[in-house]
């Protein structure tokens, strides 16, 4: 049946593509969420999650919600009222993760990157070396900026200089597309959503924790600070599903992981592995940053090995902006981006390819993309007499 549904002709990447068979998925008829039916298939969500950030003992939690959820999971349960938190900046979502983490009491200390640079290893030894932190946060992606941020070398030192500390990956941009070892780099949360890399529809918040993390909240001196956020009540729901049976704290999606399922399935069972499918998104990123180049655009990232492989963001050429270029992508079916950093939100704009884009070269969206790219900035330079 789900292989007859053919989603419509609609204008890609969109910002990321998402497999008829997610989609016809999500359309599964409507079902309690303690159906014999559906706890396996949410049961095994949790364990492919696992599988898709190469963990044997992390605990996922799988909560209604979007990638913000992830913050305030970790602010309410891992982060005590008054305690300090260090948040590695390199771009607008470690600005939202702070204030997050705020909200509920911590007390924040950020180092800024500038724009298109990671956080170095020498500052993030100094600040730890300076203070306690009870958390660590980064994002390893920055959707505002394409900055890759190197998460094993951040956990490395973190770990070093301050064993305690928990390592708070947010990786909304990045899980699925980047490669994410959480055990082999001992990461203690990552944080993401089901519409990007996880090449799902938006409604999921997707975290992983690892036991240590588990257990700085188990000895906790605080009560939890937030309902719906704690672990303290989702960590029996995640259990009974893994386990095969269903229990309640409030409703979870059900079509949602339903749809969840099919892409989780195809991230760790399909025909490519999970290394073939970081290396794509690394192929995919090179190409369409090298046709970029060729057109003469800057990228936002100032280094190669620091930039992001699920998308590209990149500064519109001198004398041309958002309206000169994104109504003629546009046009051609091709969906990008504005820029979101408030510094240079006028300046540049972002293009995604992750999942599907990347991994299904038969798809040629890659090509078209780089087609239309090309095409769409010949023709604006024509259009405004620009060289
Ligand atoms: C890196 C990063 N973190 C967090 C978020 C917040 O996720 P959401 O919009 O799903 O709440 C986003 C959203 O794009 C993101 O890119």
């Amino acid at each position: 049946m789900s292989t007859q549904f053919k989603q419509a002709e609609h204008k890609i990447p969109g910002p990321i593509e998402v497999a008829d068979e997610v989609l016809y998925a999500n359309a599964h008829p409507s079902m309690s969420h303690v159906s014999p039916e559906f706890i396996p298939v949410f049961g095994e969500c949790i364990k492919m999650l696992r599988e898709t950030l190469l963990t044997k003992a992390g605990q996922p939690f799988l909560i209604a919600g979007s990638g913000t959820l992830g913050w305030d999971q970790v602010a309410s349960n891992l982060v005590e009222p008054g305690e300090e938190a260090l948040v590695l900046h390199s771009g607008y979502f470690g600005d939202s993760f702070a204030d997050c983490l705020e909200a509920y009491g911590a007390k924040v200390t950020q180092i800024k990157a500038p724009i298109g640079a990671a956080v170095t290893e020498a500052q993030i030894e100094k600040a730890l070396k300076r203070s306690k932190y009870k958390v660590l946060t980064f994002t390893h992606v920055d959707t505002s900026t394409g900055v890759l941020s190197n998460a094993k070398m951040i956990a490395q030192v973190s770990r070093r200089v301050s064993p305690d500390t928990l390592i708070i990956l947010d990786g909304v941009c990045a899980v699925a597309s980047e490669e994410i070892r959480f055990d082999d780099w001992d990461i203690d949360v990552v944080i993401s959503a089901t519409q990007k890399g996880l090449g799902t529809p938006p409604g999921l918040s997707v975290v992983l924790a690892s036991q240590y993390a588990l257990n700085v909240l188990e000895n906790r001196k605080t009560p939890v600070t937030s309902y719906y956020a704690s672990w303290k009540r989702w960590l029996p729901i995640m259990k009974a599903y893994e386990f095969g049976s269903a229990a309640y704290f409030a409703t979870p999606p059900v079509n949602l992981i339903y749809a969840f399922h099919v892409s989780l399935k195809s991230i760790t069972h399909g025909g490519i592995s999970l290394e073939e499918r970081f290396h794509l998104h690394r192929e995919a990123s090179k190409r369409v940053k090298q046709a970029a180049f060729d057109l003469g655009l800057k990228q936002v990232p100032l280094d190669l090995d620091y930039s992001a492989n699920g998308m590209t963001a990149l500064y519109y050429p001198e004398g041309l902006d958002a309206d000169d270029i994104i109504p003629l992508l546009m046009k051609k079916d091709i969906v990008i981006a504005g820029g979101l950093h408030k510094d240079i939100k006028g300046k540049y704009f972002r293009i995604g390819h992750m999942g599907l884009t990347a991994v299904d070269g038969s798809r040629g969206d890659l090509d078209k993309i780089i087609q239309g790219l090309q095409e769409t900035i010949r023709e604006a330079k024509a259009a405004k007499g620009v060289q």
